[in-house]
C-alpha cells in the first residue's frame, strides 16, 4: 500500500522533478545540446515552398538562389579569419527594389536569375542584408511583410537563413552564424561593389549583427550603416527575461546552470560588449510592449553603445500600438525614420572619407 502512494506521490512530483532538477542538469551538463533551446531551427513548418517568392506574398519580383563557398572569391582582409566548419549551403533570397520590378511587370517581363544580380549594382538602389530572428525562416510571414516594406522604400532586400534554418545545410553555432552573415555580405559587395550595403537584424538576428559589423569595423571595414530591431544586450539578460525560463528565474545559480554552460559552449551572443566598437551609424527600435525580449534590453544595449559615444539612435514605441516583438515594420512612419537614419549614414559616410577617423572612433576599448 505504501508503495503505492510512493509511487503515486513520485509521479506527482514528477513533473516539477523534471522542471527543476532533470532540465537544469541537460543544461548544465549538455550545454551543446540546450543550444537548441536558443537556437529553434528545428521548429518547421513541413512542405514550404522556398523557391516561390509570390507564394509567401512577396509584391516585388524576387529569386530564390543558394549560396555556397564555391560561388564567393573571398576578400583577402575577410577571409583571414580562422574557418569554423565547412561552409554550407545557404538558401536566399533576393527581392527586388518595387519600381524594377514594376517596369518588369508592365513590360509583362520576368527578370531572369542573371539580371537579377545584374541590377544589384544598377542604378541607385541601396541594399539591405537582413539577418532574421531564432525561429523559422526566411519565408516566415512577419519577414516577408519586411521585405515588403523596405522594398517599396526602393531597396534591394537580401535574407539568408543561417545554417541549419529553412533549407539551409549544417547546424547552427554561433561562430557560424557570424560566417553566414560574411558570406551573404561578401556576395553583397562583390555583386554591387559601388552600392551602399546597410545590414539589418532582427531579435536573435541582432546579436548577430552586432558582433559581425564589430568584426568589419575592427578591421577598418564597417558597412554603412546598421539598423537594430527588437535587440537585448547580452545573452545571460535574454535569457533570464525569456518567456521559457520564468520558472526558474527564482533558482539559486541561475548563472552557473544555464547562462554560464552555454556560453562555455560558445553562444555569448555579448552584443553589448560588440556595440562598443561600431564604427558606422546604428538605429535601434524596440516595442515597448515586446514580451520575448523586454525594450529594457533595448536600452541597456544603447546605454553600453554611448558609454563609448558610439553613432546611435533609439526609438521606442508605444505599448498601445500593439507591435509586440515583431511587428514594428507596421509602424506607418517607419520608412520616413529610416530614410532620414540612411541619409544621416550617408552625410557621415562622405565626411569620413575627409577625416578618416573621427575622435570617438580613437576611444574604442
Ligand atoms: C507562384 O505562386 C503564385 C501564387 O500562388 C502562382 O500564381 C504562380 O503560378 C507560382 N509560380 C510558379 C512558377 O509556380
Ligand atoms: C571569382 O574569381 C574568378 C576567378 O578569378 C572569376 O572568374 C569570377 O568572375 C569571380 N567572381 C566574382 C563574382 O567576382
Ligand atoms: C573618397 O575620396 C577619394 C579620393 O579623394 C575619391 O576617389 C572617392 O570617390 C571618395 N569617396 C566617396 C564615397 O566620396
Amino acid at each position: 500500500m505504501s508503495s503505492v502512494i510512493r509511487t503515486a506521490s513520485l509521479l506527482a512530483l514528477f513533473p516539477l522533478i523534471f522542471l527543476y532538477v532533470i532540465v537544469p542538469a541537460l543544461f548544465y551538463f549538455f550545454p551543446h545540446f540546450m543550444q537548441h533551446i536558443f537556437f529553434l531551427h528545428y521548429v518547421r513548418i513541413p512542405f514550404v515552398d522556398y523557391t516561390n517568392l509570390s507564394q509567401h506574398e512577396i509584391s516585388s519580383f524576387g529569386r530564390n538562389f543558394y549560396l555556397e563557398e564555391s560561388t564567393l572569391n573571398r576578400t583577402k582582409k575577410l577571409s583571414d579569419k580562422p574557418k569554423n566548419s565547412k561552409n554550407p549551403r545557404l538558401g536566399t533570397w533576393h527581392v527586388l527594389p518595387a519600381t524594377i520590378s514594376t517596369q518588369y511587370m508592365e513590360l509583362n517581363q520576368i527578370p531572369t536569375d542573371s539580371e537579377m544580380e545584374a541590377l544589384l549594382d544598377k542604378e541607385h538602389h541601396s541594399i539591405i542584408v537582413y539577418f532574421h530572428g531564432n525561429s523559422f525562416d526566411r519565408t516566415t510571414k512577419h519577414r516577408c511583410e519586411l521585405y515588403n516594406v523596405l522594398s517599396a522604400m526602393d531597396f534591394h532586400v537580401l535574407a539568408i537563413d543561417y545554417r541549419g534554418y529553412g533549407d539551409s545545410t549544417g547546424h547552427p553555432s554561433e561562430d557560424g552564424l557570424i560566417e553566414d552573415a560574411l558570406s551573404i555580405y561578401e556576395y553583397a559587395k562583390q555583386m554591387a561593389p559601388s552600392k551602399n550595403i546597410y545590414i539589418w537584424g532582427h531579435s536573435m538576428g541582432t546579436g548577430v549583427a552586432s558582433r559581425f559589423v564589430a568584426e568589419l569595423s575592427d578591421i577598418g571595414l564597417p558597412p554603412i550603416g546598421l539598423v537594430l530591431e527588437s535587440p537585448f544586450n547580452n545573452l545571460k539578460d535574454a535569457v533570464m527575461n525569456h518567456p521559457f525560463s520564468k520558472p526558474f528565474r527564482k533558482y539559486p545559480f541561475f548563472d552557473e546552470i544555464f547562462v554560464n554552460p552555454l556560453m562555455r559552449s560558445g553562444l555569448s551572443m555579448s552584443s553589448d560588449k560588440h556595440i562598443q566598437r561600431i564604427t558606422c551609424p546604428i538605429l535601434v527600435l524596440h516595442a515597448q510592449d515586446d514580451h520575448v525580449i523586454p525594450y529594457i534590453l533595448g536600452r541597456r544595449l544603447v546605454e553600453a553603445a554611448q558609454s563609448t559615444h558610439r553613432d546611435i539612435q533609439y526609438v521606442e514605441f508605444e505599448a498601445e500600438r500593439g507591435f509586440l516583438h515583431k511587428y514594428i515594420h507596421r509602424a506607418k512612419e517607419l520608412p520616413d525614420l529610416v530614410t532620414r537614419f540612411f541619409q544621416h549614414c550617408e552625410t557621415r559616410s562622405r565626411s569620413k572619407n575627409r577625416t578618416t577617423r573621427t575622435p570617438e572612433e580613437v576611444d574604442t576599448n
